[in-house]
């Protein structure tokens, strides 16, 4: 049913809430989502983006490369739905994010307990030179993405590790990709103590991480749900918010505190 952020903010009042993000919580920051009109998804291809053809290609991660500097010279800051969150946090009722975005916004805004899905565009890892399927199995060099960006600038279109002359990539997760070790877990385990999940800005279809927040209100959580259109998820949750993550989660958050 469709309430209003008031509602939305007397079911944070209960406390108890893992709020589950994904990329419409970051796009009042500046950063495209994926599905929506003009999202990534709806201009790029996501089959030139997967991690064997990132492995298997240098020209692709040549273009990988110029992509991600673009990005960061936007330098997105986070914004009233990310601090919301950070503030919810601070006062106890929201027990952390679960998000699937890689934009680091979260933390950014003052959220300390964050589990990163999909990993971040934060850091760059090697990966090794012939990693198995969908496993970066490098040797362990790992590093902020600014310094990839400074050899990138000093003109290596495709930086190699220091290490041990391995593919270097941003340590997220791409598709053909398995997530990194534990992370699923941890997310399960977050969701699992959650009494309310509160899922904002995303579309909640893609694997596994949307199962995340459908075997919460299968087990019994509330599911709020802020979205500025439906999601598969709907039917299943106890309110269903429609609008702009960030004027629902400030009112929510005002209401709630
Ligand atoms: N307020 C509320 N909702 C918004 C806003 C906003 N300001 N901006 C966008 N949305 C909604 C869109 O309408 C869409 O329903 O957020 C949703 C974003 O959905 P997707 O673009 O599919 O992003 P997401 O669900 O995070 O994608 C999941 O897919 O490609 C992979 O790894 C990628 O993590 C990503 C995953």
């Amino acid at each position: 049913m469709l309430l209003s952020a008031d509602a939305l903010g007397a079911l944070l009042a209960e406390g108890g809430v893992v709020a589950f993000t994904g990329a419409g919580i970051s796009t009042e920051s500046g950063i495209p989502d994926f599905r929506s009109a003009g999202g990534v998804w709806t201009r790029h291809d996501p089959k030139l983006f997967t991690f064997s053809r990132y492995v298997r290609s240098p020209e692709v991660r040549v273009r990988a490369w110029a992509m991600r500097r673009e990005f960061w010279s936007v330098q997105p800051r986070p914004n009233a739905g990310h601090l919301a969150l950070a503030r919810l946090e601070a006062t106890g009722l929201v027990d952390g994010v679960v998000t699937q975005n890689i934009d680091g916004l979260h933390q950014a805004a003052g959220s300390r307990r964050v589990v990163e899905l999909h990993g971040t565009s934060r850091d760059v890892l090697c990966v090794g030179t012939a990693p198995r399927a969908g496993t970066p199995d490098g040797c362990g060099f790992r590093a902020p993405t600014s310094w990839a960006f400074d050899r990138v600038d000093a003109g290596e279109a495709d930086p190699a590790c220091p290490g041990c002359g391995g593919i270097l990539k941003a340590a997220t997760v791409s598709f053909g990709q398995n997530l990194f070790p534990g992370v699923l877990e941890e997310a399960t385990a977050r969701l699992a103590a959650a009494r309310t999940v509160r899922a904002v800005g995303s579309t909640l279809k893609v694997q596994p991480a949307a199962g995340l927040p459908a075997a919460a209100a299968r087990r019994g959580a509330r599911l709020g749900i802020v979205n500025n259109e439906a999601t598969p998820l709907d039917p299943l949750a106890t309110l269903v918010v429609r609008g702009t993550a960030g004027s629902i989660l400030s009112a929510a958050a005002a209401a709630a505190v």
